[in-house]
């Protein structure tokens, strides 16, 4: 005859390593998505820390009429850069909200609206770029130009960045 009975101890047994196997098939669930929005939530804060670390000679401009020709060229092409970078840099993967992410949820509810200060950026960016290859100085058209930069990076942040 066939033995059907588990014996307590048999029970608990088979009841823990199932209890373990459900463990393990929670957290791995509980990350479905969240290594792939870390991911994209660390790269996004790179590039806006090496954004604001290549603003740094622009802002010495406007801050204290500090023009580093070297480096204000050398930051301005970074910018450029970067600053297609973070357009690319909000996948809907990573709308995880805080403590995670500064990058508010309205970025994904009102997402023209977001775009559009992205492009702005880049337009002014690009401008700033141009502006400087004629000026080569601290000059009122090179820090109108680069004002409009300055107020994008509030603008933005006023908006959409958590406090
Ligand atoms: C179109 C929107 C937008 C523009 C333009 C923008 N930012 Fe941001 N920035 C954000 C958002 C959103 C975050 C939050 C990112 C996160 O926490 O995932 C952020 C984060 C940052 C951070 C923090 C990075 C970190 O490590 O957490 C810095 C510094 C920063 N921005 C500087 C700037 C500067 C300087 C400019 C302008 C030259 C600028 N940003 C332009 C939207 C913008």
């Amino acid at each position: 005859m066939m033995r059907v009975s588990m014996s307590a101890r048999q029970i608990a047994r088979t009841s823990s390593v199932l209890v373990l196997a459900a463990g393990i098939i929670l957290s791995a669930n509980a990350q479905t998505g969240t290594p792939a929005a870390r991911e994209a939530i660390e790269v996004r804060k790179s590039v806006f820390t090496l954004i604001a670390a290549n603003f740094q000679p622009v802002g010495n401009v406007l801050k204290s009429n500090q023009y580093d020709a070297a480096e204000v060229q050398k930051s301005l092409a970074r910018l450029k850069f970067l600053s297609e970078e973070a357009a690319e840099a909000f996948p809907p993967v990573s709308n995880i909200g805080e403590p995670e992410t500064k990058a508010k949820p309205d970025i994904w509810a009102n997402r023209a609206e977001f775009d559009k200060k992205l492009s702005d950026f880049q337009t002014h960016v690009t401008q700033l770029a141009q502006v400087n290859e004629t000026e080569k100085g601290p000059t009122s058209a090179f820090k109108t130009a680069a004002g409009l930069v300055g107020q994008d990076c509030k603008g933005c942040h006023d908006s959409f960045k958590a406090k």
